[in-house]
């Protein structure tokens, strides 16, 4: 017999379906509480709402698991490639050596942009933020490709777009930095892999010869296969949302950019390395930064510290903190944020108050890290992010559509004024 909840308010008793996932956690499925009861939830943050099923991406909170469409993300990180990943995550399997060939020679033969975007790119001011101008870019996505303004289209058109999205995205990020630094932009080659390309088109110099290393490269692709997905967290969430308008698959991108840019979000690796730059200038002293943390007072947090579901250590971070260690011994980069790093870690894993709170370190305490290492400046950490989570957020929108999942659209319990008389306040 299958599960139920029941809910007693004002004398009236309503029962509800239980429904359990494949790894059994359980929800209530309140989608008829409203119509039987005139009763709405409220849940800030949506701490405890599920606002849909998914296939993608299983993640253990207390238990420190993330599995993408079944796999461990241990073994992906080790065993697997970026590509690989983004595949698996859209498609929902491993690719066979066919598919994967083809899929990547896809990828590769779309990597080059319309010359207008140019245009587009020297219209900002070169302090523009490059996770403004990567949102921006992919935005103007719709302008030199309408026809995915319809919601409607045909799998392959829709495939098409989705091929779009994963081969320009990095060569938007390059000539998002490329602005900042007032160089003219790469153009892509295509004779490299996905990272080694997205690597040529940042850092060559026209009066320079360059050559990828292969040791940065094969970090990036762990890196970008650890941030690949997270299952509904705020910016795919937005991505979710703004596609069940039946807004544009490149809105919809764009706008999971804008989402994931704030501090609190992919915005904290950015936060985590200035944070340690601060500390390093004054002093070194990580103790006072614990406590300015721990101070109600204070709005400091310590970026990189805690984490919506985790309550356990963040699986991410511990492959991502071994693969820091790692890049750091190859490339020979002795840095003393990591040190910093490295005490603000140990104080706060035995400090009471972040144990208590189960605050521990996340993924990007660490990426910062790496990403300093691989020679990507600071303001570039949140468009790595974007670059690893592009094909999440296309598996999920994907999956939103094909679900057919109606339109977001939450209530409120309204705690403004009542009705009340217009009266001037002003003489016009
Ligand atoms: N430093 C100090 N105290 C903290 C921190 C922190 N980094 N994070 C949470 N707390 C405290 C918070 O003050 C609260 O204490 P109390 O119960 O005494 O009021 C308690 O821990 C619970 O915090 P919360 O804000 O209710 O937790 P949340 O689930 O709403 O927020 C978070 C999660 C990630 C926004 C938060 O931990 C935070 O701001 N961390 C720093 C930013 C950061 O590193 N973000 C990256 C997240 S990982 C990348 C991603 O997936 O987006």
């Amino acid at each position: 017999m299958s599960e139920s909840a029941k809910l007693s308010f004002k004398g009236q008793e309503y029962e509800f379906p239980v429904i359990t996932g494949t790894e059994n956690e359980s929800a209530i499925d309140i989608a008829k509480l409203r119509g039987a009861s005139g009763l709405i939830t409220l849940d800030p943050g949506f701490k405890n709402t599920g606002s849909t099923t998914s296939a993608i991406t299983f993640l253990d909170g207390e238990e420190g698991i993330l599995r993408y469409r079944g796999y461990k993300i241990e073994d992906l990180a080790e065993k697997s490639s970026f590509l690989e990943v983004a595949y698996l995550l859209i498609y929902g399997e491993l690719p066979s050596q066919a598919e994967y060939e083809n899929f990547s020679k896809e990828i590769t033969h779309h990597t080059l942009v319309h010359e207008d975007i140019k245009k587009i790119l020297e219209g900002f001011p070169s302090n523009a933020h490059p996770m403004g101008v990567l949102s921006s870019l992919i935005c103007s996505l719709t302008a030199f490709y309408p026809d995915s303004l319809n919601p409607n289209r045909s799998e392959e058109e829709v495939n098409m777009s989705i091929i779009r999205l994963l081969a320009k995205m990095p060569t938007f990020a390059a000539w998002a930095y490329k602005n900042e630094v007032g160089h003219p932009v790469n153009y892509p080659d295509n004779s490299l892999d996905y990272c080694s390309n997205f690597l040529k088109m940042m850092f060559a110099l026209p009066a320079e010869k360059y050559d990828v290393d292969p040791v940065v490269s094969a970090a990036l692709d762990k890196l970008l296969i650890l941030h690949a997905d997270h299952e509904q967290n705020c910016s795919t969430s937005t991505v979710r949302v703004v596609g069940s308008s039946q807004a544009s698959i490149y809105a919809s991108i764009s706008a999971g950019i804008n989402a994931l840019w704030g501090p609190l979000h992919g915005g904290a690796n950015q936060s985590v390395i200035e944070m340690l730059e601060a500390i390093k200038a004054d002093g070194g002293d990580a103790k006072k930064y614990l406590d300015k943390a721990k101070d109600k007072n204070d709005p400091f947090r310590l970026m990189g510290f805690g984490h919506r579901v985790y309550k356990n250590f963040d699986p991410r971070a511990r492959i991502i903190k071994k693969a820091a260690d790692d890049v750091l011994t190859k490339l020979g980069v002795n840095d003393p944020v990591l040190d910093i790093a490295k005490e603000l870690e140990h104080a706060a894993l035995n400090d009471q108050y972040f144990i208590d709170r189960k605050l521990y370190p996340n993924v990007d305490f660490y990426s910062g890290i790496i990403y300093r290492a691989l020679g990507i400046p600071t303001d570039m950490f949140t468009v790595m992010f974007a670059l690893g989570r592009l094909p999440g957020w296309i598996a999920q929108w994907k999956e939103m559509r094909e679900n057919g999942e109606p339109i977001g659209r939450p209530r409120q319990i309204y705690v403004g004024a009542n009705e009340r008389d217009y009266v001037s306040m002003n003489k016009r």
